[in-house]
This record gives structure tokens, sequence and C-alpha cells, in this order.
């Protein structure tokens, strides 16, 4: 057999990083062309987290990253040095889901549950973008990124605009 190219070609760089994961200091050493959904799941076992495509298209990787939603197959962990990256497992308390859990509880707005996590990580986020009270054009235009193949969409809609609501709550709003 020929000898690969390949054999020679010396290790990627790594990098010494600290990050915040759901809330916790984390500290890794990694190859610098590890993906931040790569992380999540291979390394720290967050598997809430999926991954559906690896394209950047159907948002079953969506994180949040200083609160703003990003898909974590399209970002490097180095590009997250010193962020704040919260998943799925970081929203609900132990006691209590996010209101936003449980309005897709409540509108049984998920079937196999796959792009659920990403859903809820989208939903929180438009919340942030543009206040408790959606408009179903705005929810469905900003779910373009997320796709589920089995509900219609129709009870995520629904859930997204009630969980919105109660995410502004009479306190004024919850995270
Ligand atoms: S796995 Fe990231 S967008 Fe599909
Ligand atoms: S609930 Fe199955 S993919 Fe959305």
């Amino acid at each position: 057999m020929q000898p690969s190219p390949f054999n020679d070609a010396p290790a990627p760089p790594t990098h010494a990083l600290a990050l915040t994961v759901n809330g916790a200091a984390v500290a890794v050493t990694v190859d610098a062309r590890t993906l931040l959904v790569q992380l999540l799941r291979d390394e720290l076992r967050l598997t809430g987290t999926h991954v559906g495509c690896d394209t950047s298209q159907c948002g079953a990787c969506t994180v949040h990253v200083d609160g703003e939603a990003v898909k974590a197959c399209a970002v490097l962990v180095v590009q997250v040095e010193g962020r704040d990256v919260r998943t799925i497992e970081g929203v609900a308390t132990a006691e209590t889901l996010h209101p936003m859990q449980e309005a897709f509880r409540e509108h049984h707005g998920l079937q196999c549950g796959f792009c659920t996590p990403g859903m809820i990580l989208v939903a929180m986020d438009m919340v942030r973008r543009h206040g408790p009270v959606l408009d179903e054009a705005t929810v469905r235009a900003d779910l373009e990124g997320n796709i589920c193949r089995c509900t219609g969409y129709h009870n995520i809609v629904k859930a997204i605009i009630t969980g919105a609501r109660a995410m502004g709550g009479p306190a004024g709003g919850q995270e």
C-alpha cells in the first residue's frame, strides 16, 4: 500500500480556553477545529443539544451564547472563549419548567421531541428580540431556521405565543 501523504501532517493546534456553560465555569483544551456542538455533546455530555443536519439548516443544535440563539454546529469553541453558553439543560430550575417549556407541554408543541430543545431556545430569543407579545406571523418568520419533521408547526406556534406572554409575566419578564 502506498503511504498516505497525510501521515506526516502536523497535529492541528490546540487551544486552552475557558467559558461558562449553564452557569458553571468550564476550562477546556480543544483542537482549533472543534465545534461548539461537539464540545457540548461529546465532552460535556449535554446531549439535549441535538444534531439533525450538521449543515446549519435544521436548528436542532440551537443554544444561547450570551443570550442570543446560535447554531452550535456552525460555531467553533474558540469563538465562544469567555462567553456564556446556555443549553436546554440550563433552562429549567430543579423544580420548575421554564415558562416556554411549560407552554410547549401545555400546547403539545412536540411529538418526537427531536427539534424541541432548539425550538425552545430560539423561542426564548424571540422574546429577547421582540418582547413578550408575539404575533403568529413573527413567530412563523423567526422559525425559518428551525425544522420540525413531525408537528406541522401549529402547536409550536401556539406554544411560543403563550410562552412568550408568560415570560413577560406580571413581574416584567423572565430570561
Ligand atoms: S445540526 Fe446544526 S443546524 Fe442542524
Ligand atoms: S417534534 Fe419531532 S422533529 Fe419536531
